[in-house]
Order: structure tokens, then sequence, then C-alpha cells
């Protein structure tokens, strides 16, 4: 783990939001599990008592907001907000991680590291500075036990980080970033010598290089303040220095893939479009669309 990481995770235990939580987790029983891959990351508990299911349900439920997902834990089924098993699986047959060093920056609650495991590689990284995702990664892993190396570290980190990557993942993340350049610049210095970034983003229609900057919100989130056409997209890319950019796929958000479920406080896509014109945000901006590309260094 680096020393940053180290720090961070050392502080953010001492967060009131977060003391508990660590608690929680430390006390929880040692059940043997076993890892199945489905859509749901699935751990399959043998010889649980009923007191171990109403605790691991305490502690799962203390740790809400779960975004992404799903889980399920013996008899618990946490239905997270995402079906993050579209994206993984709409990415899937464009990446080969055998034997590779693989990380995935804002990788929340790790539920595609969780997934990649079933692909072998040499080694995997997380990436996310948010605490509560990390103490949903540690709940995770009590009963799954892997050897994944969750950092409490930034996209920004990434150059410093002192050890690069085969393959990063960078889902969901670029458009949060206020120096979507600099972000960028972070993952390509994150990767070894013809290393490939898996990376979506939300994108506007259209054919021209423009860029979309929200006034105060999109889609009711503060932080988002780039949305590039593809063009704008390749444009930034060839400017940090990557050598190839190739489409996988666009696609439009929908409750499908994300809504409102128990394991959520709060609201979902649905609150965040307009009721009588879902083509728009309740911004008036064209409604959430995503581009999913692969690109090589
Ligand atoms: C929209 S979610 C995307 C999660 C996941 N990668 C996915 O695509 O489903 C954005 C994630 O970025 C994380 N994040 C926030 N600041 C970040 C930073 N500076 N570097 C990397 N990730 C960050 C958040 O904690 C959150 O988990």
């Amino acid at each position: 783990m680096s020393e940053k990481s180290k720090i961070q995770k050392e502080l953010a235990v001492q967060w009131k939001d977060i003391k508990p939580l660590r608690s929680m987790i430390d006390s929880l029983p040692q059940i043997n599990a076993d890892i199945v891959f489905g859509d749901a990351f699935t751990l399959s508990l043998s010889d649980i008592l009923p007191q171990n299911t109403s605790m691991i349900k305490k502690c799962a439920l203390a740790l809400r907001s779960w975004r992404k997902g799903p889980f399920s834990i013996g008899e618990l089924f946490i239905d997270s907000e995402w079906q993050s098993f579209i994206k993984y699986n709409l990415l899937r047959p464009h990446f080969n991680l055998k034997d590779k060093k693989v990380a995935d920056i804002g990788c929340n609650n790790g539920y595609y590291l969780f997934k990649m495991l079933q692909e072998k590689p040499k080694k995997l990284v997380g990436f996310d500075p948010t605490p509560l995702f990390w103490c949903q990664f540690d709940f995770i892993n009590r009963f799954a036990k892997t050897d994944i190396l969750y950092e409490l570290l930034g996209v920004e980190d990434l150059s410093d980080y002192g050890e690069k990557f085969d393959v990063i993942f960078c889902l969901g993340v670029l458009y949060h970033r206020s120096d979507p350049l600099g972000c960028l610049k972070s993952l390509f210095n994150g990767l070894e010598k013809d290393g490939e970034l898996f990376l979506d983003t939300f994108m506007i229609d259209g054919d021209e290089d423009i860029v979309l900057c929200p006034k105060k919100s999109y889609s009711k989130i503060s932080n988002v303040y780039f949305i590039p056409t593809v063009n704008a997209l390749k444009n930034w890319c060839e400017r940090v220095g990557f050598s190839k950019v190739e489409v996988l796929a666009k696609k439009p958000t929908d409750a499908t893939e994300q809504r409102k479920t128990e394991w959520i406080l709060g609201q979902s896509l649905k609150d965040f479009l307009d009721p009588n014109d879902n083509s728009k945000t309740i911004e008036g901006y064209p409604s959430p669309k995503r581009v999913y590309v692969k690109i090589k260094k």
C-alpha cells in the first residue's frame, strides 16, 4: 500500500461517520465463502448461524448508499442503484487481463475488481478517495478474502504512484474532474509502454470539437464539469500523448441500468430527468449518454 493511502486510511477511521462502520466491519464473523461469478458478485457462505446473517445485513444497511453492484452474500442481496454488470458486460469482450497488472481508478466499492478476479490478472489495484466506498470494499472482502489492493487515493496520485499498469480502467470519473486533460495525463503516466486504458464518460452528440460546460449541475450532480463530443474527447486524448482512441459503444443511461432501490439513500436517474421530456435533464441539458473507449498509450 502507498504511504499516502495508509495515512488517508488512518485519518478516515477517525471520522465520526466512518469510525462506527469500521468497528462494525471488524466485528463481523470470519466465515468461509465461495466466490461465484455472475452478474451479481456472489459469495456463497457455508455453515452460517442466523445471528451472523442478521449481523451481516445490519452492517450492509449501515454502509448505504450502495451505488455499484449488485452483490449477493449468503441470503443477502444488495440491489445497488446501478446494475453495474451492464457496463462490465459491454466492456468484457474488449479486454484480456490474464497475467496483467490492472488498476481501476475510481473503483467505488470494487465491484469491477471483484469481477475481474475471474480473468486471472497478475495484480488488481483499486484507487478511490471516498472512505465510505473503501468500507464497502472491506465489508465484501472480509468474506471474499481476495488480495485486491484498495488505495484510498485519487487519479491525481497515479503519476507519482511508483508503479505502472498494463491496463487501467477509469470509468465514470472524467466528467467529475475540473481538469480533464490533467486527469488523462495522470492516466497516461500510470500506464506501462503499450498499455491500454478503458474509459467511459458522459458525451454530447455532434461532430464538432466542442464541450458542454454545465452551469451549476448536470442531472442534479454538482461536480460534473465538462461533457465532450466524441471528437473533443479524442482531441483531449491526442493532446496528452495517447496514440489511438477506439470507440467501443455509445449508449444513453436508462432506468434498467440506474434506478432507486432500498440500498440507496436519496434519489436516482428518474428524479434527474425532465418529467415531461426524458430526453432532457432537469436542467434542460441533453440527458445522460455515455461513450465507452479503448485508448492505447
Ligand atoms: C460515478 S462513480 C463511478 C464508479 C465506477 N468507476 C463506475 O463506473 O461504475 C465516480 C467514482 O469516482 C470516485 N472519485 C472521486 N474523486 C476521485 C478522484 N479524485 N480520483 C478517482 N476517483 C475519484 C468516487 O468516489 C466514485 O466512486
